[in-house]
Formats: structure tokens, sequence, C-alpha cells
């Protein structure tokens, strides 16, 4: 009796927080697209905003990286974490004043990001471009999610930790690693520092970073939202749960090597270069198990593509993430490399992934979470929903068609010989040959930009006609 009264009783979700990251996502998703969609503009019309300092393309196309997978994919993964954390552990949210100080930092680390970055202030690392004061900043939010989301664990009122909390835990583990340790500089004034690596061990220690901000920031995270969104809409468990264990430590154990593969034919050691290569082979085989996981979710319940334009997202990801993590393999073999290093088809390969994986599983997952966490069941169009997905994924097709026709061009013109061993074209020549195709990826990236337009309606639309749910939900609910 008492038991049953306890199993009934409601907990008190505290999500206010993920409201707040879920429309933020949205909001930060069209700022990050539209300043992409600048950027593919101006390769192809140079001249576009010709003269003014913080609109050129070197001070945008970091603002463009920052906002799509720090402002965009960051906020959806802590919405979906703190989403999830609570249903599967059937608690609120551990302190949630913390976590209210994780949205209110986040965002104040995003639009610190967006007035410096334009004004040129950069540590000039990829995907670590931001000044110190900024670091500090991140460093602490980032300790305040750590408690956040472990202190929820830690207060679950179920013995198992479901398999979801495990990939946002190790995403949440290693970005503290690798932000600490990669942004290590040495302050000189407020806005300047240098790196506290010199040579080749800054590049070692960069790329080992930006290669596991790939594997845990861009994968880790979103095969969190993966594994509870997709049985969640398919209303499928899990294909596999021994599979997604295996998948877990393959996958986690396997990133953290493959960093040197950023770095073929450079002044690290030729050793480290081929134990990048070897690993980065190795990261195919959890990859696709992973994705076969998903995918295998919905056995059975096939037909629910042919109606359920959110699973079609979610499902549509995992194709692109296993085109990506095939094609990254590939990519990281040296000679292979030698032709795709520096050319478009490495921007070809990471908006597969970028677009493909990341854009889609985040709006799959936000369009199931947002309605719940306004007091709807669905959104308020599921006929927008379909026409989001048609559009975007032309975009997609057309940008990454367009980016591995120009890389593999470009590559091949590059190494072209004539018989005496003079070049056979000048680079102005593949820049000219090139330009087609960046105004293909310009038609792509607006079609993109265009999907996400058509989300903020139906996001703005299902808000206006819901309510914020009341805090008590019962018990096993799973909302
Ligand atoms: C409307 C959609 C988008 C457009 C038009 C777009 C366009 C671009 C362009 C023009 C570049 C510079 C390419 C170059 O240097 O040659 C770029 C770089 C990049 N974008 Fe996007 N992008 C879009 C969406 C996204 C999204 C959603 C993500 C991530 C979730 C993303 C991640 C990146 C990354 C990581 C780079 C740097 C690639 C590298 O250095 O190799 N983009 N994007
Ligand atoms: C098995 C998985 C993967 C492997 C082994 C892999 C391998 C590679 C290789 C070899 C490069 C080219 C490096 C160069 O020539 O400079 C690269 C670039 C990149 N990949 Fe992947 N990739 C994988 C999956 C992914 C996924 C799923 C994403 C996105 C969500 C992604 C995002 C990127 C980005 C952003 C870059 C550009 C880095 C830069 O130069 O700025 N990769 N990857």
């Amino acid at each position: 009796m008492v038991a049953n009264a306890q199993a009934a009783a409601p907990v008190n979700y505290t999500d206010e927080t993920v409201r707040g990251f879920a429309l933020a996502a949205v909001l930060w998703g069209v700022v990050g697209m539209l300043v992409g969609v600048l950027i593919a503009a101006q390769l192809a019309f140079p001249d576009l905003t010709y003269g003014i300092p913080w609109l050129s393309y070197g001070r945008l196309r970091p603002l463009h990286t920052n906002a799509v997978i720090f402002a965009f994919g960051g906020c959806a993964l802590f919405a979906t974490s703190y989403h999830v954390a609570q249903r599967t552990c059937q608690v609120p949210l551990f302190l949630p004043w913390l976590a209210k100080f994780t949205f209110w930092g986040w965002q104040a680390v995003i639009v610190l990001a967006a007035i410096t970055l334009p004004l040129g202030y950069t540590q000039g690392k990829e995907y670590a471009e931001l000044e110190w004061p900024i670091d500090v900043l991140i460093a602490i939010v980032w300790v305040a999610y750590a408690i956040v989301f472990f202190g929820t664990i830690g207060t679950r009122r179920v013995r198992h930790i479901y398999v979801a909390n495990w990939f946002f835990g190790a995403f949440i583990i290693a970005v503290a690693l690798l932000h600490i340790v990669n942004s290590a500089v040495v302050p000189v004034s407020f806005w300047k520092s240098y790196s506290a690596y010199a040579g080749v061990q800054d590049a070692m220690v960069q790329w080992w970073y930006g290669h596991n901000a790939v594997g845990f920031f861009l994968t880790a995270g979103f095969l969190g939202m993966m594994y509870y969104y997709i049985p969640k809409q398919a209303e499928r468990p899990v294909y596999s749960y021994r599979l997604s264990i295996v998948h877990f430590w393959a996958l986690i154990f396997t990133y953290m090597w493959a960093g040197p593969h950023h770095l073929h034919y450079t002044a690290l050691p030729d050793w480290a270069q081929s134990i990048g290569m070897l690993f980065s082979l190795v990261l195919l085989a959890p990859s696709w198990g992973g994705m076969i996981n998903g995918v295998m979710t919905l056995s059975g319940a096939w037909h629910k593509l042919r109606d359920d334009p959110i699973l079609k997202f979610l499902i549509v990801a995992l194709s692109f993430y296993g085109m990506s993590t095939f094609e990254g393999p590939m990519m990281s073999i040296k000679t292979v490399n030698a032709l795709s290093h520096y050319t478009d088809w490495t921007i070809g390969h990471v908006h597969s992934g970028a677009l493909g994986w990341v854009g889609f599983i985040s709006m799959g997952s936000l369009y199931y979470l947002i309605p719940r966490m306004f007091g709807q069941t669905k959104m308020f169009s599921t006929r927008a929903i379909e026409l989001h997905f048609w559009i975007a994924t032309l975009g997609i097709v057309l940008y990454i068609a367009a980016m591995w026709i120009a890389g593999v061009m470009q590559g091949l013109m590059w190494r072209a010989l004539n018989a005496d061993g003079t070049l056979v074209y000048t680079f102005v020549e593949s820049v000219k040959a090139t330009w087609p195709f960046y105004v293909v990826r310009l038609i792509g990236g607006l079609l993109y930009l265009g999907g996400m337009l058509v989300m903020v309606w139906n996001v703005v639309m299902t808000v206006r006609s819901g309510r914020a749910v009341p805090a008590a939900i019962p018990r096993f609910a799973h909302a």
C-alpha cells in the first residue's frame, strides 16, 4: 500500500530551465545559420561586406562556428540533458537555482562571443577562439552544469542509470577536461593572451581538443538525445541495450586518440600521425554500432516513418551520422588526406555531420520536447514539421554534394602536373572553377535556414497556444 502510494507520488520536475534552453536553441540556431549563409555568400561574392572590418569573413567565420556549435548545439544539449536526466531518474533537477545559473551564464558566454569575435578578439585556435575571461566564465558554468547533472543522477529514485545519461555524462566530463587543458594561456591584458604551449605541442593539444570537441560536443551528447528521443517517438525500446553499453565504452575510448589525423604531413612526428589514422579507422566500428542500434530501434515500427516527420528527422539524422563517420575514417587515411586536406571536401564532411546529424537530431528532439514543455502533446502544425524536414534535407544535399565535387576537383587541380613537372593549373583557376559550387552551397544554406524559420513559426504558435506545464507530473508519466 505504502509502496504503491509512493510510486504514484508526483515528481515536481523543474522544467523552467529546460524551457529556456529549448527556446534559446531555436533562436541561436537561426542566428548561427544566418551568419553561415552570410559567410557562404561572401565566399561566392567577396565584396559583399567590403570595408566593414567587423563584417569581414575572417571575423564572421568563428562567429558562425561558435554560434552553431556552442549556442545552438550547446543550448539543445543543456535542454535535453536536463529533461532526460529528470525523467529517467524520477527526480527533479538537483539544485534548480544552479541550473538557472547555468542558463544565464551560458547566455552571457554567447552574448560575449557575439560581441568580441566581430571586434577581432581571438586566441586564433579553432573552436577555442574566445579570450581568457570568457574561457574562465565557461569553466565556471560548466562546473555548475556538472554539479546539477551528476547531482540529479546521484539523487535518482531508480537504481539503474539509463544509457542516455552515460553519454550526457561523458560529454560533460570530457568537455570540461578539453576546455581547461586547451585554454591554458598566459594573459598579457584583459583581451589578449598567448597559449601556454609552443610549436608542435600547441598544435597537438589544439587538435586533441578540436577532434574531441567533435567526438564529445558534436557526438556523445547528441547520442544521449538519440537514446532517449528515438525510443520515445517510435514507442519502442532501444534495439539492443547490451550494444548500447559496448557502443558507449568503445566510442569514448577510441575518440580520445584520433586527434592527430588533423595534423597529417605536419611537423608532428610521423608515428603520432599514424596512431591518429589507426584510431580513426577503428572509430568506424563503434560509430556504426551506435547508428545501427538507433536505426534498428524502429524494428516493427517502420511504417511510422511514413507520416511522422519527427521520426524522419531522427532517423535521417542517423543516416547522416553513419555517412560522416564512414567518410571521416576514409579521410584520415594519409593518402586520402593528401587529396582532401585544405579543400572543400573537408567542409562537405563537416556539414554532413553538422547539418545532417547534429542539426537533425536536435531538431527532432526539440520537436518532441517543446510541446510537452508547454502543456501540449504535439507541435502546433505537423505539416510545418514535414515542410521543414523536406526543405532542410534538400538544403543539405545541395550543400554537401556541391562541396564534395568542389573539394575533389580542387585537390585534383592542385596536384595536376605537366610532363616537365610544372603545375597544370594556377591556384586562381581552381578558385574560378569552384565558384558555381559556392553558389549552389549558398542556395543549400538558404534552404536549410528557411526550414529553421518554419520551425520558429511553429514553435511560437505552439508556445502561444500552450501553457507552461504544471510542476507536478505523475511519476512514470515520462513526459
Ligand atoms: C545554413 C546553414 C549553414 C551554412 C550556410 C554554413 C556555412 C558555412 C561556411 C560558408 C563555412 C566556412 C567554410 C570555409 O571555410 O570554406 C562554415 C564552416 C563551418 N560550419 Fe557551417 N554552415 C551552416 C550550418 C552549420 C551548422 C548547423 C553547424 C554545426 C552544428 C556548422 C558547423 C560549421 C563548422 C564546424 C565549420 C568549420 C569547418 C572547418 O573549419 O573545417 N555549420 N559553415
Ligand atoms: C568516425 C568518425 C569521424 C572521423 C574518423 C573523422 C575524421 C575526420 C578527418 C580525417 C577530418 C579532416 C582533417 C583534415 O584534413 O584537416 C575531419 C574533419 C572534421 N570533422 Fe570529422 N570525422 C568523423 C566524424 C565527424 C562527425 C560526426 C562530425 C560532425 C558532427 C565531424 C566534424 C568534423 C569537423 C568539424 C572537421 C573539421 C575540423 C577543422 O579542420 O576545423 N566529424 N574529420
